[in-house]
């Protein structure tokens, strides 16, 4: 797979050395994380909703913005060591496996650390994985609704002798798949490959083809 991973602001990944990036299930709510999302399920309804958020060229985008495309979204911050750049990896090599169909999704990353993560910051972040990569924050007000809205876990881990921007984010680990519609399709956890998640993205596509 290639995973040669890019430390990011390696100068908290050298504090670290260990823990580095933690990761949470999801919560109750996640089906377990090889079942297949299926269209109209339990999580239809649940995931997602209305956002208002800055791109990584520094304008004002929402949810509606991206209508007629699916949307394959992370959240992560460009702090992570580990455990975002590697799902944004998979993230990347998933929509290569698509072929032709990448064309017909987005794919985005919403910073769970918008206090570090400027634009400027996601636009550096995205440009080491796809050319067609988003990358969202705004204020944390803004970004408090995104996550709550795709139930995300997020929080600050700090260690003893930490200055006060020093500072892990131990956070939920899983890439959502949504419809041109922006609903709910499906979400793959840490454990999926890129082709199983382009199996079941273009499973949902055939089902579901965009709008435009
Ligand atoms: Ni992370």
């Amino acid at each position: 797979m290639g995973l040669k991973l890019k430390v990011f602001r390696p100068v908290l990944a050298a504090i670290a050395g260990m823990a580095l990036c933690a990761s949470a299930s999801a919560g109750t709510a996640m089906p377990d994380e090889g079942a297949v999302g299926t269209v109209g399920g339990p999580m239809q309804g649940e995931i997602g909703g209305p956002f208002t958020l800055v791109d990584h060229n520094g304008n004002t985008v929402t949810d509606a913005d991206f209508r007629g495309r699916f949307m394959l979204i992370y959240f992560g911050y460009t702090f992570c060591p580990d455990v975002c750049p590697t799902s944004t990896v998979m993230m990347a090599h998933a929509l290569e496996e698509l072929g032709e169909d990448k064309k017909k999704v987005v794919p985005i990353v919403i910073t769970i650390d918008p206090e570090r993560d400027r634009p400027e910051d996601m636009k550096d972040y995205v440009s080491h994985f796809h050319p067609r990569m988003v990358g969202l924050s705004g204020t944390l007000k803004q970004v408090a609704v995104a996550i709550k809205a795709y139930k995300v876990y997020a929080t600050k881990v700090f260690e003893e002798g930490w200055g006060v921007d020093e500072y892990f984010v131990y956070h939920s680990d899983v890439t959502y798949f949504m419809g041109p519609d922006g609903k709910y399709l499906d979400h793959f956890g840490s454990g999926a490959t890129p082709r199983v998640m382009a199996a079941r993205m273009l499973a949902h596509m055939r089902a579901r083809p965009p709008d435009r």
